[in-house]
């Protein structure tokens, strides 16, 4: 069996890390494209080189631009890559444009494509990823779920066969991890007190691209570091926002940091009181952390755990996050359990990579 994966942004590195090392496990023979789409050092080299993940085969050197022109260069890139290179399947991670440029290229030569991190939806609908989800599960062969919830969402649009249940690859990789994290040393580096700030992270184009929406976040968290420390390593995204919209007066009280290495954010939000977020991977992985989470978002693809009362939507709504951030306390009487599968996620896949016929 040969595979062709595509990685590209920061949460593909960090699922390839799991699925890439389990599908070499089982013999399975990896082609690794990087579309490029990342391309800072401490967004893309920390994770290849910290997680160990094989140096890619081909880089595309795709780069930042419009939704357009990145996902069409990846695609013409990439079908000359995939030509030449003929696999079996083409493995696709989550929902960024490396996703949807992959898949369609791979479902236009006829290839199957196998989509980890299948069946996750969400509003706001015109949201990019959300397009990138439902086109990529619509032409996959293989759609590994991360849970029952999004196993029941492909129901709902008429897609059935192909799909596994397999947990959620980025719960593999914390569980894995966790062991090697120096949790204190981490905290003692940034200056920070155990379970005494509030770890935040800020990317998704609805708040940073939308004025009235990062001022009112901004505010809050400003309000909130008042009380205690916030700690917010700055997406390359909304460093520019706020430069454009001169708001820096607005994170003068906000610890900003750059974007951090996966051991340090995982110490980091271990040690933290409660995440601010609106990152998909980031309030999964506060819940596996142990620590609560504010969802900036309308809406979330992991909406079990809002469901089970440990997480809480807070949108951009200043008033709310400032006083879940002072006052939430998960209201949950039991801890839920196993809604990411056990642990072995990247395994399951590659043993049904492994079996796989067309
Ligand atoms: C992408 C994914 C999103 C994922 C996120 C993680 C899509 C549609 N979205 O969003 O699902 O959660 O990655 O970070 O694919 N930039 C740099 N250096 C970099 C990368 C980006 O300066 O290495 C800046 C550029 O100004 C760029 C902007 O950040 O235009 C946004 O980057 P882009 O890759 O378009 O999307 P993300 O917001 O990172």
């Amino acid at each position: 069996m040969k595979t062709l994966s595509i990685i590209g942004a920061r949460p593909q590195f960090i699922k390839e890390a799991v699925v890439g090392s389990a599908i070499r496990d089982a013999g399975i023979e990896e082609i690794l494209v990087n579309t490029g789409q990342h391309y800072d050092a401490n967004m893309s080299d920390v994770f290849i080189e910290g997680l160990s993940i094989k140096e890619p085969d081909y880089n595309l050197g795709v780069g930042s631009g419009t939704h357009a022109l990145q996902t069409a260069t990846t695609m013409i890139r990439l079908e000359e890559i995939i030509m030449k290179e003929a696999p079996e399947i083409v493995l696709v991670y989550g929902d960024t444009n490396a996703t949807v440029a992959g898949a369609l290229v791979a479902a236009k030569l006829k290839i199957p494509v196998a989509h980890v991190e299948a069946g996750l939806r969400q509003h706001p609908k015109d949201m990019p990823e959300e397009i990138n989800r439902v086109v990529t599960d619509h032409v996959s062969t293989l759609l590994f779920c991360p849970t029952q919830k999004a196993v029941d969402n492909l129901k709902k649009e008429g897609i059935t066969e192909g799909v596994h249940f397999v947990g959620d690859v980025m719960y593999d990789l914390f569980l894995k991890m966790k062991p090697q994290l120096d949790v204190f040393g981490t905290l003692a580096r940034f200056g920070l007190q155990d379970k005494g700030y509030i770890l935040a992270t800020l990317h998704r184009d609805f708040n940073t691209d939308n004025s009235e929406r990062l001022r009112s976040i901004l505010s809050a968290l400003k309000d909130i570091s008042k009380e205690m420390p916030v700690v917010l390593p700055l997406h390359p995204r909304t460093r520019k926002a706020i430069e454009m919209n001169g708001f820096e007066k607005l994170t003068s009280h906000i610890h900003l940091v750059e974007p951090l290495p996966y051991h340090d954010m995982m110490s980091l939000l271990i040690g933290s009181r409660m995440a601010i977020t609106d990152s998909g991977g980031l309030q999964k992985e506060a819940y596996f952390a142990g620590v609560p989470a504010l969802v900036m978002m309308p809406d979330t693809g992991w909406i079990e755990l809002v469901e089970a009362g440990w997480n809480v939507l807070v949108d951009a709504d200043k008033e709310k996050i400032v006083n879940m951030a002072l006052n939430h306390e998960p209201s949950f009487t039991k801890k839920p359990e196993g809604l990411y599968g056990d642990g072995k996620a990247g395994e399951k896949i590659a043993g049904i990579l492994k079996n796989f016929r067309l």
